[in-house]
């Protein structure tokens, strides 16, 4: 089989990785892919956003199946444009892409069907959302409805910064939409649950915890996850239990009974809060980087959950899971999540051990003349899996430690909450 990975991050890395285990690959493309990607995959430079040139692609290389790793080309619709030339692909519809696309949507949906999620509101004016805001309680949630790439949530202090965010919002600060949705503040631990769907059914594909603050302690702005970890500890079986029956079971059926079934990953975003959880989002597609600890562990073959997937029989498939516990660091640039450094060398990566248990998956990287620079903000995810998580942490920045590039930094307590509370 041919397939065609589409994105650049540590994400899809992990999903080639992956993918190139299987002995029933032929052909494995990445669009455009990074520096880690190309070592195992063709990487094509194309702009992900551009479906006709994707389309030529994949129609020359005879692609069988397209895996979309980023929300942007799911939520503008690549899924049916592709399945409207007879392209099989792994990832929802334009429809059911909303689940992450609107969160005012998702809201709804929640509300509907009895989904537990916090209590909000949606607005299109300023004085509306005032009346909501002075009856809150603060700390209140600020989000713009559109996708803003992380940086459309604001966890508000006071009233009046509230209001403030609320204004910014509905001026057009985050120009995927100027509808602006307030949220109580859920008080908890995040857990991250994934799922693979198909029209007939669904089957768990993970769980893990990531740090979405750029500092040590969980401090400082937001970024795409800084690090994450495999299984998650907060998840035993009665509280998954809930989480199928409470939030997935019923999502997936309203999607269903509104003739848009979901299909592909799905991944939830949750609050615990005395062991009950909370829906805070869903998106349509893998973490990252939750992905590449998830990727490590997976045992089946990952091909076989695609091929399942997009033939609708999942519920033929049994997917199995290494017990290790598995952890990814994040190395940044200097300066991320604001303004970073670009285009700087990173050295001795080669000396790093990679097996089945460490892996260094790229995102913001290029090769040139067989050296490899940085170009994005989170640049490379190390990852280690082993017994104990601890074990996995120092295996981690003991790797880390081997890298030589002086414009990087990590966060050396991902999974402290986990590793502390023993
Ligand atoms: P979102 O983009 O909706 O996932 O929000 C980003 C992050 O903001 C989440 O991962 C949470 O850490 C935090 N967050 C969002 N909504 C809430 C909420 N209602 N209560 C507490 N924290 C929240
Ligand atoms: N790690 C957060 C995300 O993928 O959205």
């Amino acid at each position: 089989m041919n397939l065609a990975v589409i994105g650049s991050g540590g994400r899809e890395h992990a999903i080639c990785y992956k993918l190139k285990q299987s002995l029933k690959i032929k052909k494995l493309i990445c669009i455009p892919g990074n520096a880690g990607t190309e070592k195992i995959a063709e990487n094509i430079k194309e702009d992900i956003l551009n479906f006709e040139a994707i389309y030529k692609i994949v129609r020359d290389k005879k692609v069988d199946v397209v895996i979309v790793g980023p929300e942007q080309p799911l939520v503008n619709g690549l899924t049916d444009y592709l399945n409207s030339k007879k392209i099989k692909v792994l990832g929802p519809s334009k429809f059911a892409a909303q689940l992450e696309g609107s969160k005012a949507f998702m809201k709804n949906l929640c509300k509907k069907n009895n989904i537990p999620t916090a209590n909000f509101g949606v607005f299109e004016n300023l004085n509306d959302a005032k009346i909501f805001i002075e009856k809150n309680n603060i700390p209140i949630v600020v989000k713009a409805d559109g996708l803003a790439s992380g940086k459309g949530v604001s966890i508000c202090s006071s009233k009046e910064e509230a209001i403030k965010k609320t204004r910014e919002v509905l001026e057009g600060k985050f120009k995927s939409s100027k509808k602006v949705l307030l949220e109580e503040f859920l008080e908890g631990e995040e857990l991250s649950y994934f799922c693979i769907v198909d029209k007939n059914s669904y089957h768990f594909f993970g769980s893990a915890q990531d740090h979405k603050r750029v500092g040590e302690g969980d401090v400082g702005p937001n970024t795409g996850g800084m690090g994450a970890y495999s299984p998650a500890t907060l998840l035993t079986r009665k509280l998954e239990n809930k989480i199928k029956k409470k939030i997935i079971e019923p999502t997936l059926r309203a999607m269903k009974d509104s003739g848009h079934p979901y299909t592909g990953f799905l991944y939830a975003g949750l609050m615990i809060k005395k062991n009950e959880p909370y829906l805070i989002e869903y998106n349509i597609r893998m973490g990252d980087p939750e992905c590449q600890v998830l990727m490590m562990r997976l045992k089946t073959d990952l091909l076989d959950v695609i091929k399942y997937a997009v033939k609708n029989e999942l519920h033929n498939l049994k997917i199995e899971w290494s017990k290790k516990n598995c952890i990814t660091i994040v190395v940044c640039a200097k300066g991320y999540p604001s303004n970073y450094v670009k285009n700087s060398e990173i050295k001795n990566l080669i000396d790093i051990k990679s097996d089945e248990y460490n892996q260094i998956f790229h995102a913001g990287t290029y090769l040139k003349k067989n050296k490899i620079y940085s170009i994005g903000g989170r640049v490379l995810n190390v990852t280690s899996s082993s017994d104990s998580l601890v074990e996995a942490r120092n295996n981690s920045l003991k790797n880390i430690n081997k890298i030589n590039w002086k414009d990087g930094f990590f966060r050396k307590d991902i999974a402290w909450r986990a590793i502390d509370n023993k």
